[in-house]
């Protein structure tokens, strides 16, 4: 099929690609031109594992990128609005980037002849696809939704840095569409996979997505409540969490308790679900209690360390681990972001370092010293913050050295030294 995938961010670029694997001729679209510059070189504009290659076997050949959105649209078939989907204020999400894409795509649509399928795969709230996107599509094209082309809904379940991975190997498909043509169009895409196809309408579709990442994401808060009481207890949570996970009705994945869930997905899903639950005339009282926890736990991690060494006034403290997890650069949401925050707050002197992430936290944080390794950014140091699950840090041991009081607070159960004052944050 001729796919165009709107927008090359994470989802975008990895959307696109996976689909030229599988075959398809796709045409990346990004307002970018350093990003479709890129793409055309067969370089990724954003690091994900595995995505180099297939950008290196596909452009050029089924997979070009460009700007032109006339030319997008018009080369083909069916178009995937991936484009990002950012947290306002009030923590619902902004939608003038899925309108910009919308507004262009429908222009287009005005004067092009033959069916087209237009599919959302930006995470947007239940009835964004019915209420907003259609409603735009058939204002800017003059066309009819589900008569002149077809709509669909189909959220993705993509981890960062298993992305590739995850769109080839996926546990599920949802496609909610707003009649049997589009939505078959989409479903043949997917044929090949293994897994169920689950076919249903936009707004289930969409409610399909904010429902799972909201579970994973009171997995996580629920594990760091309960790692907060044994912790008081002295009782090991990771043994009663590993417990726990074996029912078979709970799975293990999701439970380690630490300094809470970070990055671009989950708390703005969760905060855009509540504050659609709100709109509606809900107060959903656990979803609030998900972000609350979760933004305590980098707190407590401070307190500890006060506990400990008393006013962080001077203190040099570093922080190892910026990503907001391990095997990715990015940085949003990170929970190194509110205690380096609160660190600084407090005068204390931050040493940080992070295997990929430090360029990417210095546009956050430029008057925090970065190194090049985990032990040069101990030298000196009166304590340090684990912040990210890298597997290097595991091996450090002899860095530790480097430090002039050896206290470590690990928020992620990664550390294995014998040699430093030891305290998880919640085991
Ligand atoms: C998540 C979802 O997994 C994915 O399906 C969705 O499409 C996007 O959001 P991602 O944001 O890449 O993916 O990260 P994920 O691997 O799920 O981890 C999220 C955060 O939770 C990380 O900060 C991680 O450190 C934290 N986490 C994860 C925990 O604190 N404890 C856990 O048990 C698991």
């Amino acid at each position: 099929m001729k796919i165009s995938v709107i927008g090359s961010g994470y989802v975008g670029s990895v959307t696109a690609a996976c689909f030229a694997e599988l075959g398809h001729e796709v045409i990346c679209l990004d307002i970018d031109k350093r990003k479709t510059d890129l793409i055309n070189e067969g370089i990724p504009p954003i690091y994900e594992e595995g995505l180099g290659e297939l950008l290196q076997k596909h452009a050029g050949k089924n997979l070009t990128a460009t700007t032109d959105y006339e030319s997008a649209i018009r080369k083909t078939d069916i178009s995937f609005i991936c484009v990002g989907t950012p947290s306002a204020e009030d923590g619902s999400i902004d939608l003038s980037i899925v309108r910009a894409a919308t507004t262009s795509i429908g222009t287009v649509l005005a004067k092009k002849e033959g069916y087209h399928v237009v599919v959302v795969k930006s995470t947007v709230v239940p009835e964004t696809t019915e209420k907003f996107v259609i409603p735009l599509l058939e204002e800017s094209s003059g066309k009819i939704a589900g008569k002149d082309f077809g709509v669909a809904m189909n959220p993705e379940f993509l981890r960062e840095g298993k992305a590739v991975y995850d769109f080839m190997n996926p546990d599920k498909i949802v496609i909610g569409a707003i009649d049997q043509k589009s939505g078959d169009l989409v479903s043949k895409l997917y044929e090949t996979f293994k897994c169920g196809i689950i076919r249903t309408n936009p707004s289930t579709a969409e409610m399909i997505k904010y429902a799972n990442n909201s579970l994973l994401a009171t997995k996580i808060s629920f594990a760091n409540e309960i790692g907060n009481i044994c912790k008081r207890l002295k009782i090991n949570t990771y043994e009663v969490m590993e417990a726990v996970g074996k029912d078979s009705r709970i799975s293990p994945k999701f439970l380690n308790s630490g300094a809470g869930f970070g990055g671009s997905c989950f708390p703005k899903d969760v905060k855009a679900l509540i504050r659609k639950a709100k709109e509606i005339g809900y107060s959903p009282l656990l979803l609030e209690s998900v972000i609350e926890v979760n933004e305590k736990q980098p707190i407590l991690m401070i307190e500890m360390l006060q506990r400990k060494i008393g006013s962080l006034e001077g203190k040099k403290v570093a922080v190892l681990g910026l990503a907001f997890k391990n095997e990715t650069d990015d940085v949003r949401e990170s929970r190194a972001i509110p205690v380096i925050a609160e660190l600084l707050r407090l005068g204390a002197k931050v040493s940080a370092y992070d295997p990929m992430a430090i360029e990417n936290m210095r546009r956050i944080f430029p008057t925090v010293e970065y190194f090049g390794n985990a032990r040069d950014a101990l030298q000196g140091a009166d304590a340090c913050l684990v912040m990210t699950e890298w597997d290097e840090f595991k091996q450090l041991d002899s860095e530790f050295e480097a430090m002039k009081e050896k206290i470590v607070i690990d928020g992620r159960k990664v550390i294995n030294s014998k040699k430093v004052d030891y305290e998880g944050l919640c085991w």
